[in-house]
């Protein structure tokens, strides 16, 4: 136990740390594009955010959060998502009083008690993106086309955008009303968690995999939205057209968590199987107040950073990365140990990638480390040459030596690297 991690947590090794860094860099960059600004909440928060943000009929509360009470005795949580918590930062730092919208992203680890299967874990990573402060469907397609646009960026393709209205307080109880009244019937044949639903959130029922079937001929939220959410609905249909992005309704798209209203939306990239959902998102407009700010309509979406790796790794879309170093500075004798360790020093603070030994090998294991580095430049400190003043630079790429004052070796050296970078 001591030597693993914990079930669904994994660690991210050096030459993956690399694929992640090229990920978040794309991200940094294209939400620069769009004018969103980062934003670092806490990864834990009050317990009760998540209760009231959530919901607390839904999976992530019931059932998949880590929750604990610190030595002053209150319930902390680590935060399964990351919309509440920028809600709260949100009212807390007056970001109210900024011309909305308020564009704000983050990309950070969140905890679900989850099954652990490929694609979903314990500990997880994702990039969010929450707008707030704007009622309309611009902000929608905006977002929208950001995801898209961070996902044809990382050059995945046969992506599937499915867009759904959720509709409002004020049109969704109707609704939930007429699905109960359909779903009634089939009481008996529903799975456990799809009647404790019919109560709670029988809007749930639709998108329940082992009660597919039920829910065929079921009434459509659309048909049912009130007046201000079918027009917002098709002014976000109308808009992603007018931009060019293709997407399907699938009006039995409902999401997991209970603050959405009107747009609901999730990206899915099929070759991922059962966790095939890469983005989901949506419009949250009584979450601000239920937290206990002022009306405030909002909408975002998250994307789990794990499966975008995963699905680069299975579209062979991961860059080569560059690794190698620009010298290695080879020393086999202690007489001169202590100057190659300075050179070492003054060509690093030149600006050089720079390596050495620091176990005492034979100069062929150095040489050895050298090539193993892919090392441009080997400086070789021998006795003969030392005692003129002179050290041996050798090109590893064509093997071509050549004696070099030594005072001269920095300077040289970054005349070399930057003609050759
Ligand atoms: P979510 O659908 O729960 O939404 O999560 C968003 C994405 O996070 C999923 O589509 C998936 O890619 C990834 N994800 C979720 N759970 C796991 C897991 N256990 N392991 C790996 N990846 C996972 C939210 O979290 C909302 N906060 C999104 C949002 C932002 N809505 C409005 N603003």
């Amino acid at each position: 136990m001591l030597t693993t991690a914990p079930r669904g947590t994994s660690d991210i090794m050096p030459a993956e740390v690399k694929t992640w860094r090229y990920l978040e860099k794309i991200i940094r960059k294209i939400c620069s594009l769009y004018g969103y600004k980062e934003i670092r909440t806490p990864v834990f928060e009050h317990t009760e955010l998540f209760l009231r943000s959530i919901g607390e009929t839904t999976d992530v509360v019931e059932k998949e959060m880590y929750t604990f009470l610190d030595r002053g005795e209150r319930s902390i949580t680590l935060r399964p998502e990351n919309t509440a918590s920028v809600a709260r930062a949100y009212i807390e730092n007056k970001l109210y009083s900024e011309q909305p919208p308020v564009k704000l992203f983050y990309i950070g680890p969140m905890f679900r008690y989850d099954r652990p299967q490929a694609g979903r874990y314990r500990q997880f990573h994702q990039f969010g993106i929450e707008a707030l402060g704007a009622p309309g469907p611009n902000i929608d397609a905006e977002i929208i086309l950001l995801a898209v646009q961070v996902l044809e960026t990382l050059g995945l393709e046969n992506l599937k955008l499915k867009i759904n209205s959720v509709g409002c307080p004020r049109c969704r109880p109707v609704y939930r009303k007429k699905l109960q009244e359909f779903f009634w019937s089939h009481l008996k044949e529903m799975c456990i968690d799809c009647k404790s639903r019919f109560d709670r959130n029988p809007m749930r029922l639709l998108d329940c995999k082992k009660c597919h079937d039920m829910a065929a001929g079921a009434p459509s939220i659309e048909e049912n939205l009130c007046n201000e959410c079918r027009e917002h609905f098709v002014g976000l249909k109308e808009l992603l057209t007018a931009a060019g992005v293709s997407y399907e309704v699938d009006n039995s798209l409902v999401r997991g968590l209970d603050y959405y209203t009107k747009t609901a939306f999730e990206i899915q990239y099929s070759p991922l199987g059962t966790q095939s959902a890469v983005c989901g998102g949506g419009r949250y407009d009584g979450l601000i107040e239920q937290v206990g700010g002022d009306p405030t309509p909002a909408i975002g979406f998250a994307m789990g950073m794990e499966r975008l790796l995963l699905a680069l790794e299975k579209q062979k879309l991961l860059p080569e990365f560059d690794e190698n170093i620009d010298v290695f500075v080879v020393c086999p004798k202690e007489e001169t140990f202590k100057t190659a360790f300075a050179t070492v020093n003054n060509l690093r603070k030149a600006g050089l990638k720079v390596d050495h030994d620091c176990l005492g090998k034979s100069m062929k294991s150095q040489m050895k480390q050298a090539n193993k580095l892919r090392a441009k430049y080997a400086i070789i400190f021998g006795d003969d040459e030392f005692s003129r003043g002179m050290v041996v630079l050798r090109n590893m790429e064509s093997s071509e030596q050549k004696e070099t004052p030594f005072n001269d070796i920095t300077a040289i050296l970054q005349s070399e690297v930057r003609k050759n970078d």
